[in-house]
């Protein structure tokens, strides 16, 4: 395989191909109920001319088959420093709606944070996955940006949603790599884990809602282990509502 990877705005073509079902297949349904996803993933969607992030996004693809993406990613600039401080612990939502607010308010970016990097199915478990990640720091560096930060969803946490992430996230194995692949697959390329983001990404809805997106009853309040969900879900019968608060790793390559 000769892998090729070009910017969304270099590849206008590949439009349909990287908003295909095959993608979306890779995430639960339950994050169609995310309170800032529409905020990010509906921008491209707008007119060509207005669409704020096209130069940071990335798809991969073989020479050999153009036309056919095998491996996306996602990734947003924004000013940190001055009022800001630390990263933020609202995570994934926090740092869209900080990139969104600059862009909107013409502030000038100085980082960059991965949003999302996604295989296709059929292509997982070959090693593509870092490649992009390298591809996002060499697009960084390329853009004149030294720090990458990245809100990392550990891909094997939903395996024990009751561990909290806090013992999760820095739990190492004898080689002193992370525990969690995905988290490890950031450590080699670099990066260091710089905290917990508690409330990383919200997602709620009605139970009625949540009934459609698991298949799970949600007749009863309290915690709700829902497949797929790094923690579990509450749920209020009472209030008919239900929320999934997710938490993820800040992890930061310093280029
Ligand atoms: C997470 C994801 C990007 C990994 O991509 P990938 O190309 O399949 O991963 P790789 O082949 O590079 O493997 C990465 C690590 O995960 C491990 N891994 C991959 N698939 C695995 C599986 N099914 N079971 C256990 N470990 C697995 C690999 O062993 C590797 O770790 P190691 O090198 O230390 O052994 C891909 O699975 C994906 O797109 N998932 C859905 C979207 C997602 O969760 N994205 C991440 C959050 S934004």
């Amino acid at each position: 395989m000769s892998l090729k990877i070009a910017t969304f705005a270099q590849r206008p073509d590949l439009h349909q191909a990287i908003w295909s079902d095959e993608f979306r297949q890779n995430w639960a349904a339950f994050v169609d109920g995310g309170v800032i996803t529409d905020l990010y993933y509906d921008s491209f969607f707008l007119p060509k001319e207005k669409i704020p992030f096209l130069e940071y996004g990335l798809v991969a693809f073989d020479s050999s088959a153009p036309d056919q993406p095998l491996a996306r990613g996602f990734c947003v600039p924004f000013a940190f420093g001055g009022h800001r401080q630390e990263l933020p612990d609202s995570g994934w939502d926090g740092v869209v709606r900080w990139a969104d607010w600059d862009w909107k308010s013409g502030t000038t970016p100085n980082a960059l944070s991965a949003i999302e990097i996604n295989v296709l199915p059929n292509q997982q478990g070959r090693g593509l996955s870092s490649l992009m990640l390298q591809a996002m720091r060499d697009h960084a560096k390329r853009l004149g940006f030294q720090d990458l930060y990245a809100p990392v969803r550990p891909t094997h946490k939903h395996l024990e949603p009751h561990t909290p992430m806090l013992e999760y996230a820095f739990r190492i194995r004898e080689d002193g790599l992370p525990f969690d692949p995905w988290l490890r697959v950031h450590a080699r390329a670099g990066a260091s884990i710089v905290k917990v983001a508690p409330n990383s990404m919200t997602m709620s809805g009605t139970l009625e809602q949540w009934r459609e997106w698991t298949g799970l009853p949600f007749d009863q309040s309290g915690e709700v282990v829902v497949p797929q969900a790094l923690v579990p879900v509450l749920c209020s019968v009472q209030h008919n509502v239900a929320a999934y608060v997710e938490p993820n790793v800040w992890m930061h390559h310093r280029m």
